[in-house]
C-alpha cells in the first residue's frame, strides 16, 4: 500500500511508470495528431463503412472513433472485436487493424480476412506481423512509438484512425477540436498529477473512496458509454479489481431493476457514473431519475463530470480522470499498475 500523498514513494510502487504515462497523454495526444495528419493513406473514393477491428487496449480506439464519427460521418462506423468478418466487409470498406504489439491474433486474422477479399487496409502499430503483412500487402501503415502498454497508448491509437477518417471525408477536420482536447487535458493533469494531494486531488480522492468494492461504471448513450467501458478496462487492468459498465438508456429497462436488490448484494459495490454537458436533456433525466431511485442501494455513489465543449475533449476528459484514478487506486492498495499477468499467459496458452 502506498500513501497517496507521498509521491516520492510512488517510484518502488509503480516501477515501469505507468503513472507518468497517464501525466502525459496531452503530448501523447498533440504527436498522435502530427502522426495522423503526415499518414500516407489509401486512395480517396467512396467509402461504403469504417470497420475498425482490434482488441483490448487497441480495440477500444475504434469505439472512441464511432462515439466521435457516428454522429455526423456519411458511412457507419462499426467495430470488429474478434476474428471474423462479417459478410458486408467487401472492396468499399475502409478496414483499420489497430494492434499496438502488431501480434494479435484476432486482429492479424481481420487483417488477412479483409485483404483478401479487397477492402482498403490501413494497418496503425508498432511493428510486429502486421505491420510486415502490411508492408508485404502494400497497404498504407501508420507506426505509432513503442515501449507503452497498449491501454497507455490511446491517443497514439485512436487519433491517427480520426484524423484519417477526416481525411477521406468521414468526420470534421478536428484542428479545433484536438486544440481544446489538449487545454483540457491539461488542466486535468493540473488538477490530478501525483503531487496534488488527495485533499484537493478529485482522482486520489475518488480512488480511496473505490478501494475494496467492485465497480459497475455507467455511462449515457455515444461517448458516455465508451468513457464508461475505457474505465471498467482500466479497473481491470490496471488496479486488478472486478468491474463492469453499461449504459443508459439501455441499463434503464433491465438493469437498474438488478440493482434494487433486495438480497442486499448491490451494497458491495460501488457505482461511477460519467457524465458531460452533450448529453440529450431526456437522457440527463433519466440517468438523475435512475440515480436517485437506485444510488443509495449502492456501498459508494459517485457523479464525474467531462470538462470540455468539443465530443473529442469530453471523452479524453472522461479517458484522463478514468486513468488517473485507476492508477491511483493500484497504488493504493498495492498493486503494480503495470503488467497483466493473465492476460500474458491467456495469449500463451491460446
Ligand atoms: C495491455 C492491454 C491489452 C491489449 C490486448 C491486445 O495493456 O491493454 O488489452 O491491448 O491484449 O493487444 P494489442 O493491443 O497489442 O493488439
Amino acid at each position: 500500500m502506498t500513501d497517496l500523498d507521498d509521491p516520492a514513494r510512488f517510484g518502488g510502487a509503480d516501477p515501469s511508470g505507468f503513472l507518468e504515462s497517464v501525466e502525459r497523454l496531452p503530448g501523447q495526444v498533440r504527436e498522435a495528431w502530427r502522426l495522423g495528419r503526415e499518414a500516407f493513406l489509401p486512395p480517396a473514393g467512396k467509402v461504403g463503412a469504417v470497420l475498425v477491428c482490434g482488441m483490448g487496449g487497441s480495440g477500444i480506439a475504434g469505439d472512441v472513433c464511432r462515439a466521435i464519427l457516428a454522429p455526423t460521418s456519411p458511412a457507419p462506423i462499426l467495430t470488429l472485436k474478434s476474428y471474423d468478418l462479417p459478410a458486408w466487409v467487401g472492396r468499399d470498406t475502409l478496414v483499420f487493424a489497430v494492434s499496438y504489439s502488431g501480434t494479435t491474433e484476432e486482429t492479424l486474422a481481420a487483417f488477412d480476412a479483409a485483404a483478401a477479399r479487397g477492402a482498403r487496409l490501413v494497418a496503425v502499430t508498432t511493428g510486429g506481423a502486421l505491420l510486415t503483412r502490411a508492408q508485404a500487402g502494400g497497404h498504407p501503415s501508420i507506426v505509432i512509438p513503442g515501449g507503452l502498454q497498449p491501454r497507455a497508448a490511446l491517443a497514439y491509437l485512436a487519433l491517427p484512425v480520426l484524423v484519417a477518417c477526416a481525411r477521406l471525408g468521414l468526420g470534421p477536420r478536428l484542428a479545433g477540436e484536438v486544440a481544446e482536447t489538449l487545454q483540457v487535458l491539461e488542466a486535468r493533469v493540473a488538477r490530478c498529477e501525483r503531487g496534488v494531494p488527495a485533499a484537493k486531488n478529485p482522482a486520489k480522492t475518488l480512488a480511496l473512496r473505490l478501494r475494496g468494492l467492485p465497480v459497475v461504471v455507467a455511462g449515457g448513450d455515444g461517448l458516455g458509454s465508451v468513457a464508461a467501458y475505457r474505465w471498467k478496462c482500466q479497473l481491470n487492468e490496471v488496479a486488478k479489481v472486478p468491474a463492469f459498465s453499461s449504459a443508459f438508456p439501455e441499463l434503464g429497462h433491465n438493469e437498474v431493476v438488478g440493482w434494487e436488490d433486495p438480497g442486499g448484494v448491490t451494497g458491495d459495490f460501488a457505482l461511477v457514473v460519467l457524465r458531460h454537458a452533450g448529453e440529450p436533456p431526456r437522457l440527463a433525466g433519466q440517468i438523475e431519475a435512475a440515480l436517485g431511485i437506485v444510488g443509495p442501494a449502492f456501498a459508494v455513489a459517485e457523479q464525474v463530470s467531462a470538462k470540455g465543449g468539443s465530443p473529442l475533449a469530453r471523452l479524453f476528459d472522461l479517458v484522463s480522470l478514468g486513468d488517473f484514478t485507476t492508477t491511483y487506486l493500484a497504488l493504493a492498495t498495492g498493486v503494480d499498475p503495470t503488467p497483466v499477468a493473465t492476460i500474458d499467459r491467456l495469449k500463451r496458452a491460446t
